[in-house]
């Protein structure tokens, strides 16, 4: 047994070697990731989310201005949602409920795959509809969906289009975001993120996004060896790069007609975020493949999963891709409920209008100080502003701002600032962020 190490309590009593949680400030919990843990992100300084109020408002925990406790608590508008893991809302009813009533009564958390349990056929039946494809594959993380459009667009290539043997290759976007594999680094333009993890895989080509005469060029030139365009229907982590409306009919076609299959990386924009139930709807296309991920998890776990055409899925075998959580029971039951979730609750239908209004704010913004708005943009409730390129227009001093003002939305790029609430959101919480952001404006 190991002595050195004592764990005891829950919530804030939860306790580690006599360090109790609740007592830590917020400055404590920073010293303690710094030495603790890997510097992977940088979070925004002086604030500790404890819980969450409601389905967009987290409780934080801020330094006590008058120093004489560990904290005091304030109430954040959440206008991030995870990046859209939480299209659903935090701690969404429905789905609390299917989670409690599996753990509890049905009692089934964990079976791996080489035994089928009951849920899968509810979860595979579920996902096929609301994406409209044949067959879905099951996976974990969100990296992991674009990682096997990736694997199944290689062998897709060997086995039916007839790409000779390692040598297929796969076209992605300029300005990309796939996750943080070796395969989505590998795909990355973004040096930040490849620096010193090379070599990275072969096979890989990047062309502009929203370029459709750069893809058309790529095609004549290598198209028998093209498997597939992975592609985001808009640019997210990139600063909310919608493209032009032609633009995804027009891939469409272009990879139809060139054998090339078009994958969709949703894990952004599917769940409702963008005004549809998936982006890729909006424009009226049908992929081959497309990956999801976040919401696909209501929120509550990762779940993320690969849904495709047939003939394309149909490349896998057994012992050619697995996952020991992708597909669980208690991941296939949050899956299925976050369907149940994002069509009964016609989140898409919110998010179009909310996204509508939230737009509106920005371009009145705009419109009162147009030295500094250069531009609000979005499709649903995936939105951005961005601010003209000068020192004191700094996106990070907008999100420290809007901080104090109550409202969590953290800065990409250094002058782009996205804002992507709950798909529950209503005219209130829109307002609320709306009327931060301009004092945060008037204020730079
Ligand atoms: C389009 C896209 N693909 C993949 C990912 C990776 O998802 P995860 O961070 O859950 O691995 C993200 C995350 O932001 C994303 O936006």
């Amino acid at each position: 047994m190991d002595k050195t190490l004592k764990i005891t309590g829950y919530g804030d009593d939860l306790t580690v070697n006599g360090i109790r949680i609740g007592d830590l400030s917020p400055q404590q919990h920073e010293d303690i990731e710094l030495e603790k843990g890997g510097q992977n992100y940088a979070p925004l300084e002086n604030v500790v989310v404890s819980r969450v109020l409601d389905s967009s408002t987290l409780i934080c925990r801020k330094p006590d201005p008058t120093h004489t406790k560990p904290y005091i608590e304030e109430e954040l508008i959440d206008g991030l949602c995870c990046y859209s893991a939480v299209n659903q809302g935090q701690l969404n009813q429905e789905i609390v409920d299917a989670v409690v009533a599996h753990l509890t009564t049905e009692q089934i958390p964990t079976v791996p795959r080489s035994i089928r349990h009951k849920y899968m056929a509810a979860f595979l039946l579920a996902a096929t509809e609301v994406t409209k494809m044949d067959k879905v594959v099951p996976k974990v993380a969100g990296v992991e969906a674009p990682e096997l459009m990736a694997k199944l667009s290689r062998r897709w290539a060997y086995q039916k289009k007839g790409v000779p043997q390692d040598e297929a290759i796969i076209l992605v976007a300029e300005e990309n975001f796939h996750g943080r594999s070796l395969f989505a680094v590998s795909a990355s333009t973004d040096q930040e993120s490849k620096e010193g993890f090379g070599p990275f895989l072969p096979g890989i080509e990047a062309i502009p996004f929203n370029d459709i005469d750069a893809l058309e060029r790529k095609l004549i030139e290598k198209g028998d060896r093209i498997a597939s365009f992975i592609v985001e229907p808009i640019q997210g982590e990139a600063g909310v790069i919608v493209p032009s409306d032609d633009y995804h009919p027009r891939v469409a076609a272009l990879l139809k007609k060139h054998n090339v299959l078009y994958c969709v990386d949703e894990v952004q924009t599917g769940f409702g975020r963008t005004g549809a139930n998936f982006a890729h709807m909006l424009y009226g296309v049908q992929p081959d493949l497309m990956a999801c991920g976040k919401a696909a998890g209501g929120g509550i776990m990762p779940v993320s999963f690969v849904a495709g055409k047939k003939d394309i899925i149909n490349v896998l075998t057994p012992g050619s891709e697995g996952s020991t959580f992708g597909g669980f029971p208690l991941a296939a039951v949050i899956g299925t409920y976050a369907i149940k979730t994002l069509v009964d609750a016609a989140l898409a239908e919110n998010a179009k209008a909310m996204g509508e209004r939230l737009i509106g704010h920005f371009n009145a913004i705009k419109a009162e100080f147009p030295d500094k708005i250069k531009e609000g943009r979005g499709k649903g409730l995936l939105t951005a502003f961005e601010m003209f390129n000068a020192p004191h227009l700094n996106g990070h001093k907008v999100s420290l701002g809007l901080l104090a003002r109550g409202v969590y939305a953290k800065e990409t790029h250094t002058n782009i600032v996205r804002l992507a609430p709950a798909l529950t959101v209503r005219n209130r919480e829109i307002d609320l962020i709306g009327e931060a952001i301009r004092e945060v404006v008037k204020s730079l």
